[in-house]
């Protein structure tokens, strides 16, 4: 009765991989239950989404190897693996789910970075907004309604917003990844994603002890048109996404992400935590410092269990 903060099924967003050239959905080992989806099934994790509920899914392409080049060209080929989930989801649920696309370079890379590079191996911001722009606009063509730059270049919320407007997709509206820290805890993702990536992303993502820098990044992302903003990884970062969802009018989101997952997965497969209500717990708290929406791989499973009646 007295509960400040309810989770509804609406409220979660299912992040969804889908990899080209596989018949069967393949594992990934560090994120027991959650798997890079062939076409088929990916449209069948659609439909079960938007049965239990589930507002939004977020879709992110896994290309075949060999078509990883140094610019990312499968992201924006029309026929690029997540141009063709995208038709494909949105032919299966239609507008029953907010179709979202994970905007950024990294998964069609060869050297597994969010954008291009420099001559001297340094990810080059202006060249990489060129490729962002291309990629907002076939990712439209393609039918998605939210498209989501995540690679952390200066000034990629404007000149993805440019880019769709120039093509008539006013309607496409842009989820910025607003505060999206340098973590230790994407390490599953990568694994998830078939990332290339050796180093780190500290020069274009933020440092975990900086929050006046995300308000920054903040003021910047609303300037250039943000029709969302989101705050990632979820857990570790509360207080920021508690003082964005103070300061700003539009729809704040908090992604939990992949080490977020595998932490409480392993801890329960030892028997050393109650997985589901530690589940349920990490999605109330999330909620409850201020998120609007909750992109989490239990989306699904915790939508069905948060049906009434059950
Ligand atoms: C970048 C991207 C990443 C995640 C979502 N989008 C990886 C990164 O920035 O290194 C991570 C999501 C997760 O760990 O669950 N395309």
């Amino acid at each position: 009765m007295v509960a400040e903060t309810r989770l509804h099924p609406a409220d979660l967003i299912l992040p969804a991989f889908v990899r080209e050239g596989v018949s069967e959905p393949v594992p990934i080992s560090a994120m027991p239950g959650v798997v890079q989806h062939t076409r088929d099934t990916l449209r069948k994790a659609a439909v079960e989404a938007v049965e239990a509920g589930v507002s939004g899914i977020m879709l992110f392409g896994v290309p075949e190897d060999t078509k990883k080049d140094a610019l990312g060209t499968a992201g924006t080929d029309p026929d690029g693996i997540l141009q063709v989930a995208i038709r494909d989801v949105r032919a299966e649920v239609g507008d029953e789910l907010v179709v979202m696309s994970d905007l950024c370079l990294d998964e069609y890379t060869d050297h597994g970075h969010c954008g291009v590079l420099d001559a001297e191996g340094r990810v080059d911001n202006d060249a990489t907004l060129e490729r962002y722009a291309e990629m907002a606009q076939v990712q439209a063509d393609a039918g998605v309604h939210v498209v989501g730059p995540s690679g952390m270049m200066d000034g990629q919320v404007g000149v993805v917003r440019d880019a769709l407007d120039t093509i008539g997709k006013e309607d496409v509206a842009v989820l910025a990844y607003t505060a999206k820290y340098a973590s230790a805890f994407y390490g599953p993702f990568r694994e998830a994603v078939g990332s290339s990536l050796k180093g780190d992303r500290k020069t274009y993502q933020q440092d975990a002890a900086n929050l006046r820098e995300s308000m920054r990044e903040l003021a910047l992302d609303l300037e250039e048109g943000a029709d969302m903003v989101m705050v990632k990884p979820a857990g570790p970062y509360l207080d920021v996404l508690a003082k964005v969802a103070d300061a700003v009018d539009v729809p704040v989101a908090a992604y939990q992400i992949s080490g977020e997952y595998a932490m409480i997965e392993a801890a329960a497969e030892k028997g050393w935590i109650e997985r589901d209500k530690a589940i349920l717990e990490s999605l109330t708290g999330i909620k409850r410092a201020g998120a609007r929406m909750i992109l989490t791989y239990w989306a699904t499973e915790a939508a069905q269990r948060l049906a009434p009646g059950t």
